[in-house]
């Protein structure tokens, strides 16, 4: 299955509002699919629909180690149903972001309900990595980015960063 573009900062599309999914049917299935092979071809471990412009409740995580066999999950419709009151500092980094790491405070724990690959309604209790990954990805179906978590100074900094590069890419014809 071909990988789909990944579209980076500062592309309005990232703050789109993402629409539910009314069923998950082949369609679907198959964007799940081509999400998960443009994320494991990026590399990454989460992607959100909307980051291969596509605005629906979709995502696609894998937290498997590189010497583990991979561990896909998909979520259609993910709502964080828990959140832990203690907190978490994880480095956090974005496929629509790239190259770009900073410190972002989440919960600790969540839970999670969404609808599986067959549309099964299921929930997951998560921490560490997965825990992070989970918040970092509904946020993008609500059109948040983790640098929205950072202070105003290093958010600014890094959109800045980010609408001169593509200034220059646009000069240069790219
Ligand atoms: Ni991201």
């Amino acid at each position: 299955m071909p990988t789909r573009p990944i579209i980076c900062l500062p592309d309005p599309r990232l703050k789109l509002v993402s629409e539910p999914v009314a069923q998950v049917d082949d369609e679907v299935r198959a964007l799940l699919d081509a999400m998960l092979e443009t994320m494991y071809d990026a590399p990454g471990v989460g992607l959100a629909a909307i980051q291969i412009a596509v605005p629906r409740r979709v995502v696609v995580i894998d937290v498997a180690g590189k010497d583990d066999p991979p561990a896909p999950l998909f979520l259609v419709n993910p709502e964080i149903t828990w959140a832990s009151e203690e907190l978490n500092v994880h480095e956090e980094g974005c496929l629509s972001i790239p190259d770009y790491y900073e410190d972002v405070t989440r919960p600790a724990r969540v839970r999670a309900r969404f609808l599986d690959r067959d549309g099964q309604q299921r929930e997951i209790e998560a921490d560490g990595l997965l825990a992070t990954c989970i918040q970092h990805e509904i946020d993008h179906l609500n059109g948040v980015l983790f640098i929205d978590h950072l202070s105003r100074l290093k958010r600014e900094r890094a959109i800045k960063k980010f609408q001169k590069a593509a200034a220059k890419r646009a000069e240069e014809g790219m």
